[in-house]
Order: C-alpha cells, then sequence, then structure tokens
C-alpha cells in the first residue's frame, strides 16, 4: 500500500533542496573476483544504476553525486548517459578515494551551493524504498542534524576479544542488550553545514557518517529502515537482491 496520507517532501520554493551523495569507489572483495562492486549487474542493470534511481525517486532530490572507482569516473559517466534517469535531477561524477570515508568528503567537495540537505548513500544498498528515503529527509527537515534509518536486530550481538588468527575461537566479553541495539542502514541524512564540519574535523577510522556528527558532540536520530534496504556484500546477497526485483516486477504487474 504506497502511503499517501504523509506529506510527501517534494521541493516547495521554501524548502531545502537535498542532494544525495553515494560513495560507489569500493572494490566488494567479499563478494568475490570480477568488476567494481556499483558496478555489477541486478537484473540486467549496474547496482549503481539502482541506487542512483532510489535516490532520484525522491522529489526532493535534485542533485545526485556519484563517487566513482578513482580510474573509472569516465567509466561510470557513460553509464549513467546510458540509463534513462529522472529529468529533474542532475548528476555528477568524481573519482573517490582510499577509503569510504575520503570517497564521501570527495563527493561534499563537489557539491554546489544551494543544496542545504546532503544525504549520503551506499551504492551497495541498490534497493531502499522511496518512502525510506523521504523519512530520512523528512527527520533532516524537522530539525535533526543527523538521520540514520535502521532497524531492530534479529541475531543477538557478542562483543569479542578479537583472536590474533582467523578462524580462532575469540573470548566473549559482553553481551550488549539486544533491544537497544538497531542495524543502521542508508541514506543517511545530514544538515550539510554539519556534515561538513565533521568531514573537516573528524579523523580515525569510521564506518559511517553519522558516526562522525556523534563525534562532534551532536544528537542523531533513528528513523525506521527498511529489510529491502539491506547492504550486498556476499554473494548471497546478490540472489536477494534479485528476488526482490522479481517480486517488485510481478507487484508492479498487477
Ligand atoms: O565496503 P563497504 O561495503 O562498507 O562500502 C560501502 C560503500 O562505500 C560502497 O558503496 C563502496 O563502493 C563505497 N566505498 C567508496 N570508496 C572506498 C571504499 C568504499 O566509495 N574507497
Amino acid at each position: 500500500m504506497s502511503d499517501d496520507s504523509r506529506p510527501s517532501p517534494s521541493a516547495g520554493p521554501s524548502a531545502a533542496r537535498t542532494a544525495a551523495v553515494i560513495p560507489a569507489a569500493g572494490r566488494g572483495v567479499r563478494l568475490g573476483p570480477g568488476a567494481p562492486k556499483a558496478l555489477r549487474a541486478l537484473n540486467g542493470t549496474p547496482m549503481l544504476i539502482h541506487a542512483v534511481r532510489a535516490m532520484a525517486a525522491s522529489r526532493a532530490v535534485s542533485l545526485v553525486v556519484v563517487v566513482a572507482p578513482p580510474d573509472g569516473a569516465a567509466e561510470v559517466r557513460s553509464l549513467l548517459d546510458a540509463h534513462a534517469l529522472p529529468e529533474r535531477t542532475d548528476f555528477l561524477v568524481v573519482p573517490g578515494g582510499q577509503s569510504r570515508q575520503e570517497s564521501v568528503k570527495l563527493g561534499l567537495d563537489a557539491l554546489p551551493p544551494g543544496h542545504d540537505i546532503v544525504l549520503v548513500h551506499d551504492a551497495a544498498r541498490p534497493l531502499v524504498p522511496v518512502d525510506t528515503v523521504d523519512a530520512v529527509i523528512e527527520a533532516v527537515r524537522d530539525g535533526a542534524p543527523a538521520v540514520v534509518p535502521a532497524l531492530p536486530l534479529a541475531d543477538t550481538v557478542k562483543q569479542v576479544e578479537p583472536a590474533g588468527t582467523p578462524g580462532e575461537p575469540e573470548p566473549v566479553v559482553a553481551t550488549p542488550e539486544r533491544a537497544l541495539l538497531r542495524a543502521v542502514q542508508t541514506p543517511q541524512g545530514f544538515d550539510r553545514a554539519t556534515l561538513v564540519r565533521a568531514h573537516e574535523t573528524v579523523t580515525g577510522e569510521v564506518t559511517d557518517d553519522a558516526g562522525m556528527v556523534e563525534q562532534l558532540g551532536l544528537t542523531v536520530v533513528a528513523v525506521p529502515g527498511h529489510e529491502e534496504a539491506f547492504k550486498v556484500t556476499r554473494p548471497l546477497d546478490l540472489v536477494l537482491a534479485e528476488a526482490v526485483l522479481a517480486r517488485r516486477r510481478l507487484n508492479d504487474g498487477f
């Protein structure tokens, strides 16, 4: 059922404009050998194109910046040219860096003025539904400096003392209360100035952008994520993604 009751974050004259940065420069080694992960096909279309369409599906998003593999910007540009994308959205391609963090920073540096809300979305999450994208934007518009879509965990999580050798038993040191934990997805949404400040001040390894905003001492809020926003990481995830697309085709057919 479509959620027509929720106000859509359409870009009115006074509404903040939203840009999406898509880091797509990773090799995706856990997926096995082959092309960079973002360029692998799902149902015949590169994962990156699915991710770009997922961002452009929101009427609030007027610009998508794709951060390409450092030596692959030209290839990504021709890929975007070769696929149908909404006319109301502009696209930019910039070369990425050695880490995800560096790639996001390079995408932010390329943003023209006039976009006050920034989404950061992994190319590896090609199937996030537009309602999730819109919910993140809405929460930033409502005043949160940083917003993450998040889901409760099915598995209990243990903290371990990592073994020196892979495969060796690892001592468990703690069991955080599962009800208080969330698995965090993308797009993560930010007030632009906050995200720029986070990338300029926070150093050290982080696995998501909201974590950098937390390090600034600001509040990050979580909104409900979606099971279809999963990250394509391992070979089995490709099978799941194809199944989700097949289900969508079936549902669209009726
Ligand atoms: O490796 P992981 O799955 O966490 O990567 C998340 C996202 O960050 C992917 O979309 C990947 O392409 C991107 N990335 C990047 N630049 C890097 C490494 C990862 O844009 N150097």
